[in-house]
């Protein structure tokens, strides 16, 4: 099978054009886009039609799939592995998460002890404007920062809020808790070795609840505050207008993500697979 690769943001992001990803990739070609993955970090293949049973197909040729068992009634029916994202409301019950609000800078899943390698999200419904999807490339944000600066961070660890997601909503089944560093979550290293390029990337879940492990609160805050201001370089950031059919497919161990928010009126459904992941190591 051949296939073309077009960059597309400054430094992450890339469009595979010429493949049907309802067929399986032969061996080959399957070991050639992980490769492109690996270096453009998301991957946009345009003009797809993958039902459940397809999208499930497609995303188990990179690892085994997980579940997201804190959201178990937003699964797609019947297909366990198939988180629907959606504002739509279906005899008076949402039938996604996120809404149609805002979903802020987050890495998939950081909540948790070894969270996804990939997320794999495929178009269904989309509003006539709004919804973009954007990524920021966080080897190049580690980059940026300034060596005093990673000084201070080497060795320390970040707790991963489980509380509330990305749209700021609390999670079905758990309490708020008011002491960030007492939240319940994971602790991952700030500083975060990717298993298979051996690249350092700084790893940030949600800025919301996030709290530097030992350090007094204010501290924390103040920190991670100064971290953040380099997560809004343009030139780091990719942002995606979705077209109805895409698949996107992105690294969770070295980008983040963010989502727009879009007129309530209008159905946005997107449906997402996860490859499980490791637990991260430090660089
Ligand atoms: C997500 O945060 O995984 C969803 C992104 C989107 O809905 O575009």
């Amino acid at each position: 099978m051949s296939f073309e690769i077009v960059p597309l943001g400054q430094t992450l992001g890339a469009e595979i054009k010429g493949l049907d990803l309802t067929q399986k990739l032969d061996t080959e070609t399957l070991a050639a886009v992980r490769a492109a993955w690996l270096e453009h970090l998301v991957l946009l293949f345009r003009g797809q039609s993958l039902n459940d049973e397809k999208l499930v197909a497609f995303s188990k040729q990179f690892g085994e799939l997980d579940s997201v068992p804190t959201w178990d009634q937003f699964h797609s029916p019947g297909h366990a592995q198939v988180l629907v994202i959606s504002n739509v409301i279906e005899a008076g019950k949402a039938i996604g998460v996120l809404g149609d609000g805002e979903a802020a800078w987050h890495t998939d899943m950081s909540y948790i002890e070894r969270p996804p390698t990939a997320s794999i999200l495929h178009a269904h419904e989309i509003p006539d404007t709004g919804g973009d999807t954007s990524w920021i490339n966080m080897y190049a944000v580690l980059d940026a920062v300034p060596p005093e600066l990673r000084a201070e961070i080497e060795g320390l660890e970040l707790n991963h809020d489980a509380t509330h997601d990305s749209s700021a909503t609390l999670r079905p089944g758990l309490d708020a808790v008011a002491d960030v560093s007492r939240m319940p979550g994971a602790r991952h290293p700030i500083i975060r070795r990717h298993p298979e390029s051996g690249r350092p990337a700084l790893y940030f879940g949600r800025r919301l609840n996030a709290y530097v492990v030992g350090m007094e609160i204010e501290q924390s805050e103040a920190l991670l505050d100064r971290l953040w201001t380099y997560c809004s370089e343009d030139k780091f950031i990719f942002c995606h207008q979705w077209q109805l059919g895409d698949v996107v497919m992105w690294d969770n161990r070295c980008t983040m993500h963010r989502r727009g928010s879009f007129d309530p009126a209008q159905r946005r459904i997107m449906h997402r697979t996860e490859i499980i992941g490791e637990k991260p190591s430090a660089a």
